[in-house]
């Protein structure tokens, strides 16, 4: 379909590709080195946690002098201290020697990055403390370019860098050790994960008033098209015209256009399969009709975060190149209270001919999916996945750095857990048990669009997509609780994580077809 996109709509930024934190990243250079570099400012070196140091710490540190400064070599934790000439010295604490991993070495190197964010260029040699793999040198440089991502465009003066809003300076990044092309490779792929999780945590950082639903589907443009993808955008006439009512319900209290978008990655290699991935878009979340408190809505300008990842993730898959063929959908839209708004008793008519009656407006993210998973199944994929920031409820269940996985194919949730856990974004499972089904029994619609009671709330949003999903093999990521963070922590920084990108990165690269099911 040719994009009939983009009717202007206010507040948008000149240029939509500036959104200030990715270009930052983008911006460093990653090098590998066998020794130290004389330029490098400061250099990272690794301490486990039986304080037997790998290196001489330049400077002369010993372990009785670290630990009389109360250094313990925990996983995280720095001490700055002065070494050689005018250079500085991190010691970085990597914990238990026979417990380390790559998600425990990508924390250790964002703080790293957080003790060190005055510093232009940062050396480290805490791949090679690790060991000889690429993975190490890619969890190493995730985590020190991640650990310097700030979101500081709407600072005044800052003028979209982190450095000029007084945050980190990082230009030079050099990884110490270790086999040289093992490095590289890790180094760039390292790099390409970092940038498109800084990509999604700008997209979500960004103020609803800026990212509109049109604004977001044209940075899928921008960044897809970029990239080599093929981007394709449904407005809301051809929304219309494509029957997808549950969309355009939710869009209906709105002032702004929505959009539907598509982006596909196609390997150059024989194809292993067919990959959907699918994301709610909902560039603000008031609740609709069934309006959310004051509170409630403060950080609803990140419930596209899904989207986001989608988009991220799709935009990095040309540089990693998998043979697997990958489509991503971005459900996007405003959810708002109007004279034009789906009312609560109001019937739906979805794209796949189901009937959802909507009592309450506020679960309005199974209504963008219902329609967005119906129109990646028709075009039978080997596998569906999508990921929204759905309920409430996964955070009572989970809490804020582990998201839930829900889906139809114990294959597919595997090879979605093991990504999660490779890249540091863990998911666990919640069941969809059949017992629990007339809960979405509607009195005059096929569905509803919520359960009996705040009980089980995860698994109904789940249920509600299940009947969207045919046969294909699917899975659901709730990443409502971990999309957003409330304190700096090593590699993330307060606001929007970008949670998803990386593991949909992962996923796409590792995936294998799961059996069809039913
Ligand atoms: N976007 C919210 C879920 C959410 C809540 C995300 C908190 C991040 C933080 C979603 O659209 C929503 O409002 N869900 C409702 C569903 C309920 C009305 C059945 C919820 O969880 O309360
Ligand atoms: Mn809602
Ligand atoms: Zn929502």
């Amino acid at each position: 379909m040719p994009p009939k996109t983009a009717t202007k709509t206010k507040q948008q930024p000149a240029k939509a590709a500036n959104w200030g934190g990715v270009e930052a990243l983008t911006a460093v250079e990653v090098t590998h080195s066998a020794k130290v570099p004389d330029e490098a400012g400061t250099l990272g070196v690794a301490v486990f946690d039986d304080m037997d140091l790998p290196v001489n710490i330049p400077g002369a540190a010993t372990p009785a002098w670290l630990r009389a400064r109360g250094f313990t070599g925990k996983l995280g934790e720095t001490l700055v201290l002065p070494g050689d000439n005018d250079s500085t010295v991190v010691a970085v604490g990597l914990g238990e020697r026979a417990k380390l991993d790559t998600a425990r070495l990508r924390r250790a190197a964002g703080c790293l990055a957080r003790a060190a964010s005055r510093e232009p260029h940062i050396a480290t040699t805490l791949a090679s403390a690790a060991g000889s793999g690429a993975e190490f040198a890619q969890a190493v440089t995730e985590g020190v370019l991640l650990g310097s991502y700030r979101f500081n465009r709407h600072k005044s003066g800052a003028n979209g860098s982190a450095e000029a809003a007084g945050g980190p300076k990082l230009r030079r990044f050099t990884l110490v050790g270790g086999p040289a092309k093992g490095a590289a490779n890790g180094a760039a792929r390292g790099k390409v994960l970092a940038t498109a999780t800084a990509l999604a945590r700008d997209l979500a950082n960004e103020p609803a008033g800026t990212l509109s639903p049109t604004a977001l589907a044209n940075a899928a443009v921008e960044a897809g098209r970029a990239a080599g993808l093929q981007v394709t955008v449904w407005d809301e006439k051809k929304v219309l015209a494509e029957r997808m009512g549950a969309l355009l319900g939710v869009a209906a209290g709105s002032d702004e256009p929505c959009r539907f978008v598509r982006m596909e990655y196609n390997p150059t290699a024989k194809s292993r399969g067919t990959l959907a991935m699918v994301g709610k878009g909902i560039t603000f979340d008031s609740g609709g009709l069934s309006l959310k408190t004051g509170e409630g809505m403060m950080t609803m300008k990140s419930d596209m975060s899904g989207a986001a990842a989608v988009l991220a993730a799709m935009a990095a898959l040309p540089a990693l190149a998998p043979p697997v063929r990958v489509v991503g959908y971005l459900c996007c839209t405003e959810n708002m209270p109007s004279g034009k708004a789906t009312r609560p008793g109001d019937v739906l008519v979805t794209r796949s001919g189901k009937t959802i009656e909507v009592l309450n407006t506020d679960a309005e993210g199974r209504l963008v999916l219902a329609d967005g998973l119906a129109v990646a199944v028709e075009e039978q994929p080997d596998a569906v996945v999508d990921i929204a920031t759905l309920t409430g409820a996964i955070i009572t269940a989970l809490g804020k750095k582990v998201a839930g996985v829900m889906g139809t194919s114990e294959a597919l949730i595997e090879q979605a857990r093991a990504a999660g856990d490779r890249v540091g974004e863990p998911l666990w499972p919640l069941p969809i048990p059949d017992e629990y089904r007339s809960q979405i029994d509607s009195e005059v619609a096929d569905i509803k669009n919520i359960g009996a009671g705040p009980q089980n709330g995860a698994i109904t949003g789940a249920m509600v997509l299940k009947e969207f999903v045919g046969d294909i093999p699917w899975a659901h990521l709730d990443i409502a609780g971990t999309a957003r963070t409330e304190s700096d922590d090593s590699f993330v920084s307060k606001g929007c994580t970008g949670w998803g990108a990386r593991l949909l990165i992962d996923l796409a690269v590792n995936f294998r077809k799961p059996a069809r099911r039913r």
